[in-house]
């Protein structure tokens, strides 16, 4: 192990005083670098993504895709009838909803910016703090939460189900199950949806093999981006989505956003001083798709979410051209539009 991987490897929650010691590092380890070093280097810190999400707990049977997408567009099951999962996760905004902060049902206002939940189901947990352990539990609790559908309680919303004709459709999705229209297989039915919607990319096909399929400014990008110790946090087949981590380790991130106060992250939920700033480190997959970015969607442009990283996150003032191709990295993880991902 040489000086460079000791210190990639060293927890970054113990954070190095300052980013003079990752440049430095960074420097050799560019140097070092070469072409399939660069994909042999990534092959240990990515993977490709697979064909589908499903799970042993949530496989993806065709009536139950079927069923989860329907649910996904219907917009009769909110409150007021105005919002469906669609509202805040629109296929036309790969999966987001192009605000810093969405709107939900009676125009309340949602605490935190939505992600897309293209690829969503690849992370550890949902939501930036992780206060939901699954797609199919995010997606459960959604129906009762104030702001996003609004209903008073999951009877009022099984009743509603009921009266729309969906028990034949649940049936199908739940052969065997007594009682198939329950919250739990709402969620189940989403859920097993969303697991189908994975977008390969042109990385995956680097990862691959294919060196082609990279420009090589990206391939530079990519290089930094292991160099300087973005892939500390953000590394797996999503990018990241496998990990808590502060964000604002070398300074306050509210002011290097221009906001006036820090929401506080996994605290609220947990009441541990360890998680106070701490969220989930979010998958980068589309990311060059889905600006406004951060929790609080409170910056626009993806170059100066990209400085703002190596700042907060590493210590470290990043020079236009290692932002720029980090930029072209991050283009690389775009990817099409699954077709299903379109209201049936
Ligand atoms: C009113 C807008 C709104 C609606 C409606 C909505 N969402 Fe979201 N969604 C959000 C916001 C905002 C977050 C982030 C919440 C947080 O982290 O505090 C989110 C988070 C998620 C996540 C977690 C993604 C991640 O990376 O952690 C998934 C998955 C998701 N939503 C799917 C759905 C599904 C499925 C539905 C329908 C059942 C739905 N959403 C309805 C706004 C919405
Ligand atoms: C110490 C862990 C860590 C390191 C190192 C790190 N990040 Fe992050 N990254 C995070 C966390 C945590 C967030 C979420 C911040 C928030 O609450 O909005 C994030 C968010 C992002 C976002 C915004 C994503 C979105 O959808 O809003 C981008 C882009 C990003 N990181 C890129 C990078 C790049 C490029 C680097 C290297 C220069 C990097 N990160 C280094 C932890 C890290």
């Amino acid at each position: 192990m040489n000086l460079f991987q000791y210190f990639r490897n060293a927890k970054i929650r113990q954070a190095l005083p300052h980013g003079l010691l990752w440049s430095a590092l960074a420097v050799t380890a560019l140097a070092q670098a070469d072409a399939p070093a660069v994909l042999d280097q990534a092959r240990t810190l990515f993977q490709p993504l697979p064909d589908t999400m499903a799970t042993a707990d949530n496989p993806t049977p065709p009536d139950r895709v079927a069923l989860g997408r329907r649910l996904f567009f219907d917009k009769r099951l909110s409150l007021d009838g105005t919002v469906s999962c669609e509202t805040c996760h629109l296929p036309g905004l790969h999966g987001m909803d192009g605000q810093p902060k969405s709107i939900g049902v009676q125009h309340r206002p949602n605490a935190r910016n939505a992600p897309t939940v293209l690829n969503a189901a690849l992370q550890f947990k949902a939501h930036w703090d992780g206060g939901r352990d699954s797609v199919e539990d995010q997606a459960t609790r959604a129906l009762i939460g104030p702001a996003s559908f609004g209903n008073p309680d999951y009877p009022a919303v099984i009743a509603k189900l009921k009266s729309l004709g969906y028990e034949d459709d649940f049936r199908k999705a739940f052969p065997g199950e007594a009682d198939s229209i329950k919250p739990e297989n709402w969620g189940k039915a989403i859920g097993s949806y969303e697991r189908t919607l994975v977008t390969p990319a042109p990385f995956d096909d680097f990862l691959k093999g294919n060196a082609n399929s990279l420009p090589s400014e990206a391939q530079r990008g990519l290089k930094t981006f292991m160099a300087v110790g973005c892939s500390n946090c953000h590394n797996g087949m999503a990018l990241g989505g496998n990990a808590f981590q502060k964000f604002g380790i070398f300074g306050d991130y509210w002011t290097a956003t221009g906001q006036s106060a820090g929401d506080e992250g996994r605290f609220a939920l947990t009441q541990d001083p360890n998680d106070r700033y701490r969220f989930k480190v979010p998958g980068l997959r589309n990311v060059a798709k889905t600006p406004p970015y951060f929790h609080d969607g409170s910056i626009d442009d993806l170059g100066q979410a990209v400085r703002l990283m190596g700042k907060l996150q590493l210590g470290l003032d990043l020079n236009p051209d290692q932002v720029q191709s980090l930029v072209a990295f991050l283009n690389s993880l775009t990817g099409a539009i699954p077709k299903p991902f379109a209201a049936p």
